[in-house]
Parts: C-alpha cells; structure tokens; sequence
C-alpha cells in the first residue's frame, strides 16, 4: 500500500497538489490522508496515523513548500507520529525499511533552487532525509513540481505526470 499523507493547509485553493492527487487515484495501491481535512483544530489522532503508516510499504509526504520547509501540520504530524519505541529507539521496527518518499510543490522555478543563493534540494531534504535514515527507511529520490504559478502549463503537466510514473515504479528504485 501506498499512504500519501497530505498536508496542504488550504486543501480547496489549491490548483497542482490537487492535479497530483488525482493522478495518484489512478493507481489502485494508493491511499490518502489529508491531514488538515482530519486536523483542522491540530488534534492528531496518533494511533489512527500509526496503524495507517503500519500498513504502508511506500509513505509520501505531500505538501506545499512554505518559507522553505514544510506546513505546520505536517511537522507536528511527524513529532507526533514518530515516537520513541515506535518509530525508532531500542526494539522500535514500525518504520523499518519501509520507503519514503518526498513529493513537494514550489511557487519558484528549478533555477531558484540552483543558484546558491538560496538553499537548493540536496540541503532542503536534509531534515527528512535524516528522519527516514534514523527510522531505518529507504529514502527516495523526491519529486519537486516547480513553478507552480506559471502561465505555461506543458512542464508544469510534465512534471506531474512524473510524480505518477514515480508512485507505479518506486519499487524499481
Ligand atoms: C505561506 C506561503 C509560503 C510559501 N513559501 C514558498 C517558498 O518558500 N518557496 C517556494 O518556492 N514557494 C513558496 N510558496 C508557494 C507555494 O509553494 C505554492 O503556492 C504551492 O506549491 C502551489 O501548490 P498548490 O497549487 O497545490 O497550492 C509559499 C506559499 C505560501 C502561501
């Protein structure tokens, strides 16, 4: 199973991460938990998450970029979630070798990422990549949809259809 946990604080204006998704549904093994749909007032249900992310061989987080790391759900998720015992610690296994992958929307274009003036993707997935290393999961390569306000639609529909192919052969990987 796939479970893509999806965090977009405002589910209903958003244009790509809702394309993604629909894209997604196309593939049978994929299951979605729109976190700020279940938490609008933040109350996690931890072991509602747990048993959902037991199930799943390939965790995605989706979400938008903002100010360069993740929506606040998404974290409070993951420092919720991921406890000790559970998620990584003496006898913890829940996460283990299980694949994560990182599929993230950006209104800046590839190159604002890529020209040192800001962090590019290597340093922004640090924290996440560090995560699933300390849980003992199987990092991906992530998907970044960039440009997210651009007129022309072609690369930014390339690059979509990408995330698909991605969640139909991560096992290839
Ligand atoms: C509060 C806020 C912060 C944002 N920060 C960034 C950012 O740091 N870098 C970036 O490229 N885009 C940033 N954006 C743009 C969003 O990433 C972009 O609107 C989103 O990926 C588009 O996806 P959607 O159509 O599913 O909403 C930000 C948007 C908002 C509202």
């Amino acid at each position: 199973m796939i479970l893509i946990i999806y965090a977009h604080p405002y589910p209903e204006k958003s244009n790509i991460n809702k394309l993604m998704l629909r894209l997604a549904a196309n593939n049978p093994d994929v299951v979605v938990r729109s976190l700020y749909d279940l938490y609008p007032d933040f109350n996690i249900n931890v072991e509602a998450e747990q048993v959902a992310v037991e199930q799943a061989d390939l965790l995605v987080l989706q979400h938008p970029l903002y100010w360069y790391s993740y929506p606040p759900l998404l974290k409070l998720w993951i420092d919720k979630v991921f406890i000790q015992g559970w998620a990584y610690g003496p006898g913890a296994a829940a996460l283990k070798n299980k694949h994560l992958l990182w599929a993230v929307t950006t209104g800046g274009e590839q190159d604002h990422f890529e020209g040192g003036d800001y962090p590019g993707f290597p340093v922004l997935s640090q924290p996440l990549q560090a995560t699933a290393n300390y849980c003992g999961m199987h990092w991906l390569k992530p998907v970044a949809v960039h440009g997210a306000y651009r007129a022309d639609k072609t690369a930014l529909t390339k690059q979509i259809r990408r995330y698909g192919e991605c969640l139909n052969s991560w096992k290839d990987d």
